[in-house]
């Protein structure tokens, strides 16, 4: 029931702007909200037959399983039965330059690096950001984008002005994300940590007065901003992150992907779509 109810806000929040962008991009993308139990059978038969069988299978279907979790405006989110947003068309864009058909899993974020290393999805891409820690456990891409950690709170707070503020207060962050990391260093100081599901319900916690603020990356803080009255984002933010798409560790994708991401940022296509999404 929460997965659905943050699922129908993140769609309809971004109703209007996803509208616009309808069509564009990803031309060959399918990619249902509710594909995942298919593709997890699918994926499930696959294992079994032969253990890295992921890229491989991939390639004889002519497809390749991205893993996102869509409620993280205006980078993935869903759109009626549609997944969109700037990650999902990128995804379509280089897919159409490697040949596949794209198909989009929608999943936990803490799920995604598992569903590559197992080889249920081919690569993951997510808002997600490089980190140390990740990069023990799978490959990263290039990376395509910028990102920084902002500090959500509601209008008209006085006691968080700033991140040394969180030491004390109760913070909602989306469970196994790189805000999910920087606070905790805060947890040993005092301050209590709500790992949620997804931002959508970090915000709700934040608007039912459950907890005093949310860490999450600016641009989807910005978008439930926009759609929830009373809230504000600090100046303050937290350091900047870089988002690049995740592959199993030693795939051959990596250089493939490298490849085709290069081209579309000199055919200037990156920024095209992160500007159709993100307003100046
Ligand atoms: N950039 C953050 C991270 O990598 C948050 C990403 C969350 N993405 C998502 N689709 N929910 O941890």
């Amino acid at each position: 029931m929460k997965k659905i109810l943050s699922a129908l806000m993140a769609g309809t929040m971004l109703f209007g702007s996803a509208l616009a962008f309808a069509g564009c991009g990803g031309s060959n993308a399918s990619s249902k909200a509710d594909d995942t139990s298919k593709t997890e059978s699918a994926a499930a038969t696959a294992d079994s037959a032969t253990k890295d069988s992921a890229t491989k299978d991939s390639a004889v279907n002519g497809e390749l399983h991205m893993a996102t979790n869509a409620a993280f405006p205006p980078y993935e989110y869903v759109d009626g039965q549609e997944i969109v947003g700037i990650d999902a068309e990128i995804a379509g864009l280089i897919c159409d330059k490697l040949g596949y058909t794209l198909v989009i899993d929608d999943m936990e974020f803490d799920s995604i690096i598992t569903a590559v290393q197992s080889g249920k999805a081919d690569f993951g891409m997510a808002g997600m950001t490089v980190t140390d820690e990740r990069l023990e456990a799978i490959d990263f891409t290039d990376t395509y984008t910028n990102a920084v950690q902002v500090i959500i709170v509601k209008e008209g707070d006085e006691k968080i002005k700033t991140k040394d503020d969180l030491k004390s207060a109760a913070i909602a962050v989306q469970k196994g994300t790189t805000g999910d990391l920087y606070v905790s260093d805060y947890e040993a100081e005092g301050a209590t940590i709500e790992r949620l599901s997804n931002g959508a319900d970090a915000v709700l916690a934040l608007t039912q007065g459950k907890v005093d603020a949310v860490v999450i990356d600016n641009e989807p803080a910005k978008a439930f901003v926009a759609q929830n009255q009373g809230l504000v984002i600090l100046d303050e933010p937290f350091e900047n992150e870089q988002y690049a798409i995740c592959v199993a560790k030693g795939s051959e994708l990596t250089q493939k992907i490298n490849t085709a991401l290069a081209e579309l940022k000199n055919e200037g296509k990156i920024d095209e779509i992160i500007n159709k999404y993100i307003k100046a």
